[in-house]
């Protein structure tokens, strides 16, 4: 914490003597946050959503934090240049290491389309609880998807820097876990997910 400490000025950081550790066992389960990156149209809010359905079922306690969703609210001034998608997923990772110290489990599915982000991501969250997950699917798969009718939209040129079409995806060099959504079923897309996700027997908090 010393750094960030360091980093701002006239602030304090003010230390609770409840850790992320005691909050861990108390929930029985390893806050981790799984960052689903991907193209548009990949699959990444389905398997997302999915998976935060299938944990709560096993009483994980869980929460999605979605592209589309969180430009609603949180980023709704950003845009989509590559400033803007770095705000963007700047403030998603400080979101999400918050939500991992209350002992979530996170599921971050954000096109984060540059390495350099997804390492800004990693470092924030934390090593130790940052899982990459790598949602693939051809491009012309992704673009006969659609669902928002933006690769359409994109190709007549009435969207601009639009992801995979006229600006950049930098394919994940070393992913935790690869799933191509075109050959690989939802249902066992989510089976290798679920098994990332570990529950802990109940402790008594204090160790
Ligand atoms: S990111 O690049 O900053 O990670 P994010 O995941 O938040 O993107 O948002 C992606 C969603 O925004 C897409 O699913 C799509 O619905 C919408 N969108 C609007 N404009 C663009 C664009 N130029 N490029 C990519 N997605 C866009």
């Amino acid at each position: 914490m010393a750094d960030r400490q360091m980093l701002a000025q006239n602030l304090t950081w003010h230390g609770s003597s409840v850790t992320p550790e005691m909050r861990a066992i108390l929930s029985a389960q390893r806050p981790l946050t799984l960052w689903f990156t991907g193209l548009s149209a990949a699959g990444k809010s389905t398997l997302a959503f999915n998976l935060e359905s299938l944990l709560v079922a096993k009483r994980i306690h869980c929460c999605v934090l979605d592209g589309d969703n969180v430009r609603h609210g949180l980023c709704r001034d950003l845009g989509f240049d590559s400033q803007g998608r770095t705000e963007n997923i700047r403030r998603v990772a400080e979101v999400a290491r918050l939500m991992n110290d209350a002992g979530l489990v996170v599921m971050a599915a954000f096109i984060s389309p540059y390495r350099r982000d997804r390492e800004l991501a990693r470092s924030i969250i934390g090593v130790e609880r940052f899982q990459e997950v790598h949602v693939s699917a051809p491009l012309h798969v992704c673009e006969s998807r659609d669902p928002k009718g933006l690769y359409r939209k994109a190709r007549r040129g009435e969207l601009s820097g639009f992801t995979g079409v006229d600006a950049p995806y930098e394919v994940p060099d070393c992913p935790h876990v690869y799933l191509d959504t075109s050959r690989t079923s939802l249902s066992d897309c989510l089976e290798r997910l679920s098994g990332l996700v570990t529950v802990r027997p109940h402790h008594d908090a204090q160790g």
